[in-house]
């Protein structure tokens, strides 16, 4: 029996990459090591589902009809090419999140319902929306480990406390013992003195947990959802696609 590993992609600020990271490594890890990969895409603004092209505002049923228990993941699952479904989402599922707060075993809904189809897949990787409520807590509760994309700014630096405060809770109050798989500096442009110091606070801070890939600031990966196409598709040579490529190896490595 495959061992299924199971990843968030979390940060609790918004902008940093992580729609982008988890749907080019979601195609990564399908593509180019020909591994099963489910993405759930957990944030109501459905940025994931949607860069991999699935129509977002005509979907019968999504992720929160699986958190209220009304469908099952293999229900709601699209497939998007060999060896990659993705789990989407919309804005309604916003309107969820009051009512599943109030269910029971509400941080559990999700790990729960992957328990059902892990068996299916060696990868899932699950988007976070960029705050830490019952969405982002169903998330990490599923998870083994979590990826934690940081842009290189000078809030990005600020917003590392908050994270790690935001893990020890899942750990410490909610018994979990989730992993941080490493930390992606993202958006880092060479030319710009404030990227090299963001990276080096971030390697002092997390040593060997920062990814040795850096993700390049480039225009082709902010272009390339409103094609509805991986970075690897949009522009295949380009810097976005090869260090996604990196990336990828890095994680499959990992494990
Ligand atoms: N490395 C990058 N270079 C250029 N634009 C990027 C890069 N990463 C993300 N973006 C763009 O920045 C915006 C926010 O990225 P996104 O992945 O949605 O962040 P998050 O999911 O953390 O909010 C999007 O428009 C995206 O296309
Ligand atoms: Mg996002």
């Amino acid at each position: 029996m495959a061992m299924t590993i199971k990843l968030s992609i979390f940060n609790m600020k918004g902008g940093v990459g992580k729609s982008t990271t988890t749907y080019n490594l979601a195609v990564g890890l399908a593509r180019f090591h020909k591994q099963r990969v489910l993405l759930i895409d957990i944030d109501p603004q459905g940025n994931a589902s949607a860069s991999l092209g699935v129509e977002i505002w005509e979907l019968d049923q999504q992720l929160k009809d699986v958190l209220r228990r009304n469908a099952t993941i293999p229900d709601v699952a699209i497939a998007i090419e060999e060896n990659l479904d993705v789990v989407p989402s919309n804005i309604l599922m916003a309107e969820e999140e009051i009512p599943i707060s109030g269910l029971p075993g509400r941080e559990l809904l999700l790990r729960k319902a992957i328990t059902q189809i892990e068996d299916d897949y060696d990868y899932v990787l699950i988007d976070c929306p960029p705050n830490i409520g019952v969405f982002s807590i169903n998330a990490l509760m599923a998870s083994e480990g979590v990826i934690i994309p940081v842009d290189m700014s000078y809030l990005g630096l600020l917003g590392i406390s908050a994270i790690e405060r935001a893990l020890e809770l899942i750990r410490s109050a909610l018994d979990h013992p989730i992993q941080v798989t490493g930390v992606l500096a993202t958006r880092f442009d060479a030319r710009n003195n404030l990227s090299k110091e963001v990276l080096a606070s971030l390697s002092e801070h997390f040593g060997d947990a920062v990814f040795k890939t850096l993700i390049p600031e480039t225009v082709k990966l902010r272009e390339a959802p409103s094609h509805s196409q991986s970075i690897f598709d949009y522009d295949p040579t380009g810097k976005g696609a090869i260090a996604y490529q990196d990336f990828t190896k890095e994680v499959k490595q990992w494990h």
